[in-house]
C-alpha cells in the first residue's frame, strides 16, 4: 500500500507499486464510429473494453488484474465470489482463475426475474462451467452469504460482487490513464458508462477529470460509486475523493436489474446495424439507451463498452424476436 498523502485524487498515483497479473490486451481499441455518430448527431467514440484478453474480455479483467495478483501474493489457492446467474464478473473470475491455476467457487443468486434453459444454462453459465468453476445456486442474498462463508478457508480469498474492492477499482484508474493517452489533445465532453457495483465509474472518475455519466442498471448507484471510490482512495492512501464530475443517470433502469426495456433492444439494434458492435441487454444496452435518449447535438462522447456480450445468449428467446425488428 502506498504512503498516505494529502493528494485529493488518485490521478497521479503510481499504480506500478501494486501487484498486478496480466489478463487483458491493453490498450483496448478506441473506435471512431462514423455511422453511429451520424445517427446520433454527435461524435461517439467507443472504448472497446469488451475485446481481448482472457475469457472473452470485459471490464472485470481490469479489476481482476489487481485483486487476483494480491490473492496470489497472499498465498491463496481458491477464489470465492458472487453474482447473478448470468454474472459477467463470475465468468471472467472463472476464466482468470483457470489461467492462474486457482480454484473458483461462484455463488450465484437468482436476482433477475428470468428462468428457462437459455437463462439458466447458456451464456455465462455455460462458460463458467467450461472454465472449471464450481457453481452454487442460491435463492436469496442471505443464502449466498451463508454458502460463501461455508466455502471459505485459510487459503481462500473472497471477492465482493462485481469485483469492486478498493484494489479492483484501481483497474479503472489505469483505464482512465490509458484513455487519456489515446485521446491526446482530443477534447471529450463526457464518458458514458454503465454502473452496477460502481467500481468501474469510481475508477474512471478517480483516474481522470472528464465528466462521467454513470448509467445505473439498478437503484443506489450514487452510494455505490462513492463507497467504492472511498475504498480505492483508502487503498492508495489518499483522502476521500470529490466526485463532482460524476452524474448518475437512473433513466434506463426500467423494471429493474437484468430486465431489458424496448429502448435497450433498440440500442442493441442501433449499435449492431451502424457499427457491427454487439452490446449486452443488462449493462451496455442500458448505458446505450441512456446515451441515445440524452445525447446533445454536436457533443463528443466516449462510450465505455464494458463487455457482457455472452449474456446475450441468456436472453436468446427475446433476442431472436427483438433482433428481427
Ligand atoms: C458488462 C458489464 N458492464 C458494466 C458493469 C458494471 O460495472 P461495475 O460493477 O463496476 O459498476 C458490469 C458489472 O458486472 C458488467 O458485467
Amino acid at each position: 500500500m502506498a504512503a498516505r498523502t494529502t493528494q485529493r485524487q488518485t490521478r497521479r498515483v503510481d499504480l506500478s507499486t501494486f501487484h498486478r497479473v496480466p489478463l487483458g490486451t491493453w490498450p483496448t481499441p478506441l473506435d471512431t464510429c462514423p455511422r453511429l455518430s451520424a445517427a446520433l448527431g454527435a461524435t461517439v467514440l467507443v472504448k472497446r473494453d469488451d475485446l481481448g484478453g482472457v475469457g472473452l474480455g470485459g471490464n472485470k479483467l481490469r479489476k481482476l488484474e489487481f485483486t487476483l495478483a494480491a490473492a496470489l501474493a497472499a498465498g491463496a489457492d481458491t477464489i470465492i465470489t458472487f453474482g447473478g446467474v448470468q454474472t459477467n464478473h463470475g465468468r471472467l473470475t472463472a476464466a482468470a482463475c483457470a489461467r492462474l491455476g486457482l480454484r473458483c467457487e461462484l455463488v450465484l443468486t437468482r436476482s433477475v426475474p428470468r428462468s428457462g434453459f437459455a437463462y439458466d444454462r447458456s451464456g455465462n453459465v455455460a462458460l463458467d462451467r467450461l472454465f472449471g468453476a464450481r457453481l452454487h445456486l442460491c435463492d436469496t442474498d442471505d443464502e449466498a452469504r451463508y454458502t460463501a462463508g461455508a466455502l471459505a478457508s485459510a487459503t481462500s480469498v473472497t471477492l465482493p460482487v462485481g469485483g469492486s474492492s478498493g484494489l479492483g477499482v484501481l483497474g479503472y484508474v489505469a483505464a482512465a490513464q490509458e484513455l487519456r493517452e489515446q485521446l491526446g489533445d482530443q477534447r471529450v465532453d463526457r464518458i458514458v458508462c454503465a454502473a452496477g457495483s460502481g467500481g468501474t465509474v469510481a475508477g474512471l472518475a478517480l483516474g481522470g477529470e472528464t465528466p462521467v455519466t454513470a448509467v445505473s442498471v439498478s437503484p443506489g448507484s450514487q452510494e455505490k460509486i462513492e463507497r467504492t471510490a472511498g475504498l480505492a482512495a483508502e487503498e492508495v492512501g489518499v483522502d476521500q475523493p470529490k466526485l463532482d464530475h460524476v452524474t448518475v443517470d437512473e433513466s434506463a433502469i426500467g423494471e429493474g436489474y437484468g430486465v431489458p426495456t424496448d429502448e435497450v433492444w433498440a440500442a442493441l439494434r442501433l449499435f449492431a446495424r451502424t457499427e457491427g458492435i454487439v452490446l449486452d441487454p443488462v449493462y451496455t444496452g442500458k448505458a446505450a439507451a441512456a446515451l441515445v435518449a440524452g445525447v446533445r447535438p454536436g457533443e463528443t462522447v466516449v462510450f465505455m463498452h464494458t463487455g457482457g456480450v455472452p449474456a446475450v445468449y441468456g436472453y436468446a428467446p427475446e433476442l431472436v424476436v427483438e433482433a428481427g425488428r
